[in-house]
């Protein structure tokens, strides 16, 4: 199998079987929403941190297989790291996890895990999430 054909297996086994998917049992220090207004998917990013440490990561949500399976791939990435690591995290971190080329409409896709991240740590203030509304 070449290295494009074991990044796309592994990003549809993510989308099928995500990672840390499902809810966070409180406490939850940080809960963001962010959706993609071009086609309505969205993700639901939980995460505890204690004592600076991202200690547990949930997510959910809907979306294409890039949106989701980048999610499921960073919320992997993130378990264990420091505020300020997400806080580094960048564009080409995600770009690494997925492996394969995207262009400008799937980047929007695999970044919006990140943005939840990003979002979520330096406290962007959003509306209230409506849990009934997956
Ligand atoms: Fe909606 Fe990818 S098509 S996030």
């Amino acid at each position: 199998m070449d290295a494009m054909s074991m990044y796309q297996e592994q990003i549809l086994d993510h989308y099928q079987n995500p990672r840390n998917h499902g809810t966070l049992d409180e406490p939850v220090t940080i809960r963001r929403e962010e959706y993609n207004p071009l086609c309505g998917d969205r993700l639901v990013l939980e995460m505890r941190v204690v004592d600076d440490k991202v200690e547990a990561v949930r997510f959910r949500g809907h979306g294409c297989a890039i949106s989701q399976a980048a999610m499921s791939m960073l919320s992997e990435e993130i378990v264990g790291k420091s505020v300020d690591e997400l806080k580094q995290l960048q564009k080409q971190d995600v770009l690494d996890l997925l492996g394969i080329p995207l262009s400008p409409a799937r980047l929007k896709c695999a970044l919006l895990s990140l943005k939840a991240v990003k979002a979520g740590v330096y406290g962007v203030p959003q509306y209230d999430i409506d849990e009934d509304d997956e």
